[in-house]
């Protein structure tokens, strides 16, 4: 029997693939289910987009590109920041890698150790606190509230920084909670930042387009934190392209040799093909992106009010992304039991809020990355179960 590393005890997984699997199962079993568990645009990549990764192909893009990614795409992404939020940064600071996650995984395996904190969103996505414990790290749990709509309380956040963190991790839009944080939220954490400058931060801004309220803040805009901001963003969720494994970070000076040796030392480059499309993308027509933005905004302003119609359960209106996260406490169920009978009973997938951390007991995570016709026949069977009617 081959003996794995202790290490590898540590690491969690996120359940929305197992809820996706299950989902699945039901479906090949005859069952109709209504996804709203996946945490993945509903629509297809933008043809234009497409169209240039298929001609990267046909052109010949064949071999290894440079690790850091192709100069021109660099170029598109430093614009493209400059585009929307008006700041100035070298391409020489952007580092292309196969997702998000990636510049994820990077930045906490290079502040973890045993002995060190790092502060991350609770609840939040699952793989940073899967990660930071993989990295031999203790995570400290950052709690948002429903009451200021899944924001932080910066001075409560400033509260736990010890001698011993090393890295703060911020997501604004935020999975699972659809939630944002304000600009004067961000100037107080900022302002306390400066009494702890060992503290690197991570900003993962990839719902950053998908806000429908006030503007979204980037924690880039900031120069005072500048030379230990880590920006995570990417392609898979502003321009439908989960499946094409494209992200980037934006790196301080100093740490982007680190993060450069991490790439060629996991993945050598992202493949080539995938890089012309993240160009075309970033390079061409903004309005099928802003299509499906305003297609989610149409889906938010009706599934909140009817989740607040449910029997037992209150939701806030999220800011961005394409999340609600209702309080189900009123309904009696746990997290998990509503969604395995929200799953079995009532073929609607959502994902219990505790996959997203301790601090998700009492929650759900809705998707609402479905067409309207599918989001009302799953409020209709949600309905019906929570008021224990028969579900047609
Ligand atoms: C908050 C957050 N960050 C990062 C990612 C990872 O994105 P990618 O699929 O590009 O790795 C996700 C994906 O769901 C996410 O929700």
């Amino acid at each position: 029997m081959p003996i794995l590393s202790a290490r590898m005890s540590l690491l969690g997984t996120e359940s929305a693939f197992e809820v996706l699997a299950r989902a699945g199962a039901l479906q090949r079993q005859g069952r109709n289910i209504i996804n709203l568990g996946i945490g993945q645009p509903d629509f297809p990549t933008p043809p234009h987009i497409v169209e240039a990764g298929r001609k990267a192909l046909a052109d010949g893009h064949h071999g290894y590109t440079v690790a850091n990614g192709i100069l021109p795409l660099r170029e598109a992404v430093a614009a493209d920041l400059h585009r929307r939020h008006g700041i100035t940064v070298s391409p020489e600071r952007v580092l292309v890698v196969p997702g998000g996650k990636v510049t994820m995984f990077f930045a906490i395996m290079m502040f973890g150790e045993a002995g060190a904190e790092i502060i991350y969103p609770n609840p939040g996505f699952p793989i940073y606190e899967s990660a930071i414990r993989f990295s031999g790290a203790t995570p400290i749990a950052m709690p948002l509230h429903e009451e200021k709509g899944f924001s932080f309380s910066a001075d409560e956040v400033l509260g736990l920084i010890t001698p011993r963190t090393r890295l703060l991790i911020v997501n604004s839009p935020a999975n699972p909670t659809g939630g944002t944080v304000s600009r004067g939220e961000f100037d107080r954490l900022v302002a306390g930042l400066a009494r702890h400058p060992q503290v690197a931060v991570m900003s993962d801004e990839i719902y950053g387009e998908m806000v429908y309220g006030a503007a979204h803040t980037s924690l880039a805009t900031y120069p005072e934190l500048a030379d230990r901001l880590i920006l995570l963003d990417g392609w898979s969720k502003t321009y439908a392209m989960t499946g094409w494994r494209l992200g980037y970070g934006v790196w301080p000076e100093a740490l982007y040799p680190h993060a450069e040796r991490l790439a060629i030392n996991c993945h050598s480059c992202v493949n080539a093909a995938a890089q012309y499309a993240g160009l075309a993308a970033l390079t061409g027509p903004r309005e099928p992106s802003q299509r499906m933005v305003g297609a989610f905004a149409e889906r938010r302003a009706y599934i909140v009010p009817a989740l607040n119609a449910l029997p037992g359960v209150r939701c806030v209106n999220p800011g961005g992304a394409f999340y609600a996260f209702p309080n189900i406490r009123g309904t009696g169920f746990s997290s998990l039991a509503l969604q395995s009978r929200l799953l079995e009973e009532a073929g609607v997938a959502t994902i219990a809020g505790t996959s997203f951390g301790a601090f998700g007991e009492g929650y759900l995570r809705i998707s609402y990355a479905a067409s309207l016709p599918a989001l009302a026949e799953a409020i209709s069977r949600m309905d019906a179960l929570l008021s224990g009617r028969n579900i047609g």
